[in-house]
């Protein structure tokens, strides 16, 4: 996809994200919709949220195929990226060490934190079954997207 088309969708759905969470209050109602807008505008491999609880991610809303259900502090991409409290951009996730694979047909991988106050509350991971689909202008756009859902 060329930047500019990309860009133009990114400015669209973080729009829609705005005004959909504006009408309505519900964490896991609006993970559900953001994903599928997401996953829908993009057609990413899978598109989903894991939450923070009990000290682990556990799964959440997503589109694509089934997915692992738990996530340790520090495991894998999701793991790490809420270790490390910022958002990694794998381009190559074989390259990634301990890339926990719950899908074969991932091949790069973005995971961006979702902060409540100062606190880690889980995080956006979008697979791509194409090496290298995320840069920075993903980085930014998402990052923005699941800010305007947490500030609701
Ligand atoms: N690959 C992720 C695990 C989650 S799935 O991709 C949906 C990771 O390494 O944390």
């Amino acid at each position: 996809m060329e930047n500019g088309e990309k860009e133009e969708k990114y400015r669209l759905l973080l729009k829609q994200v705005k005004a959909m969470v504006s009408d309505e209050s519900d964490t896991i109602a609006n993970m559900a919709n953001i994903a599928s807008l997401i996953h829908e505008t993009f057609g990413f491999w899978w598109t989903g949220f894991y939450r923070v609880m009990d000290g682990q991610l556990v799964l959440g809303p997503f589109q694509g195929p089934v997915a692992c259900t738990r996530i340790g502090f520090g495991k894998g991409v999701c793991g790490s990226a809420w270790k490390e409290r910022k958002t990694l951009v794998v381009p190559d996730v074989e390259k990634f060490p301990g890339h926990i694979a719950c899908s074969s047909e991932s091949r790069s991988e973005i995971v961006v934190p979702i902060f409540d106050g100062d606190e880690v509350a889980g995080v956006l991971d979008i697979d791509s079954e194409h090496l290298a689909t995320f840069d920075s202008s993903d980085r930014k756009w998402l990052e923005e997207i699941v800010a305007a859902f947490m500030n609701r």
